[in-house]
């Protein structure tokens, strides 16, 4: 999206893309290097997607700030996995999906957060009929809505809205603080059974040992881990499947979503991941990757 914007707005921007050295994360004083008071617009995902590091949301978003940047926070592996509260760091911009850790499934509906005081100064890039102040005028002249309503563009997705309500109701109704002290416990247990099993197994750890910098899901890494996933996904001899996802170039990514993951399934995911390299299952699918991994 943002090289989709940088493209459009010609030489007036350029994206700069960070790379994490330990590639877990950026620290604070990588970050400190990296913003200026050239940059405008600092992104970056609340938690990271392949090793579930989680940034310091308060102080990252006063780093951007102390350098005149806005501050847009990705949540998607965020919300509904660890507490976010977006007022309290003075998040300029966020965006997530609801398809994770709040029970949409794919195709479930996205959102976005602009922060009240900026509601007048920000326009969308996309002027839809659902962000104009009176959509119903059929007016050709587009004058926006005033708030957050500006930046809808069309016809919301009923059905994936209807759907998505029940989803986020059993978060609420469990609560953010039960359901981030489950996850940690249950993270920890993953690390503990890695740590007693896994280790000797030519795997390592790919995400946080502290909980306190780790969201909710963590990655293995193993030099097997795409036929690895593949042997979870579809066993031949086992009647237990486990969904991973795979990502690039090693990594087994193992998601807890502590509404519905209950501590066997981490026995259970562990007890695969030992049987299939011990037994080399993983030797009987190719390496040729799908379109989804
Ligand atoms: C970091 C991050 N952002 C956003 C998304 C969702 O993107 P989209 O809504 O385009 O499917 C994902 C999905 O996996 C993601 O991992």
């Amino acid at each position: 999206v943002l090289q989709g914007i940088a493209n459009q707005l010609g030489n007036d921007y350029k994206l700069k893309l960070a790379h994490s050295k330990d590639s877990m994360k950026l620290s604070i004083q990588e970050l400190d290097e990296i913003i200026t008071h050239d940059t405008a617009l600092v992104v970056l995902s609340h938690v990271a997607f392949k090793s579930a590091f989680m940034y310091d949301m308060e102080a990252v978003t006063e780093l951007a700030h102390s350098r005149g940047a806005l501050m847009l926070w990705d949540l998607s592996h965020a919300a509904g996995a660890v507490q976010v509260d977006l007022n309290k760091s003075k998040v300029d911009l966020a965006v997530g999906c609801t398809y994770k850790y709040l029970n949409g499934g794919p195709g479930a509906p996205a959102y976005l957060y602009v922060r009240e005081g900026l509601h007048e100064k920000l326009t969308s890039p996309v002027w839809g009929w659902f962000g104009k102040k009176d959509p119903f005028d059929f007016e050709l002249e587009f004058i926006p809505a005033p708030g957050i309503k500006k930046f809808l563009v069309g016809t919301p997705p009923i059905l994936s809205q209807e759907a998505i309500e029940p989803g986020l109701d059993i978060v609420l109704e469990a609560g953010m603080e039960n359901l981030r002290q489950k996850s940690i416990q249950q993270s920890q247990y993953l690390i503990f059974l890695y740590k007693k099993y896994l280790q000797k197994l030519d795997f390592s750890l790919g995400s946080p040992t502290d909980p306190d910098c780790r969201g909710s899901h963590v990655s293995f890494q193993h030099p097997e881990a795409y036929r690895i996933c593949k042997a979870l996904i579809e066993p031949h001899s086992s009647r237990i499947r486990v969904i991973p996802d795979f990502r690039a170039p090693d990594n087994i990514r193992i998601g807890i979503s502590p509404l519905y993951t209950s501590f066997m399934d981490i026995w259970f995911a562990v007890d695969r991941l030992l049987k299939i390299v011990n037994n080399k299952e993983y030797s009987s699918f190719t390496n040729k990757k799908d379109q989804v991994t």
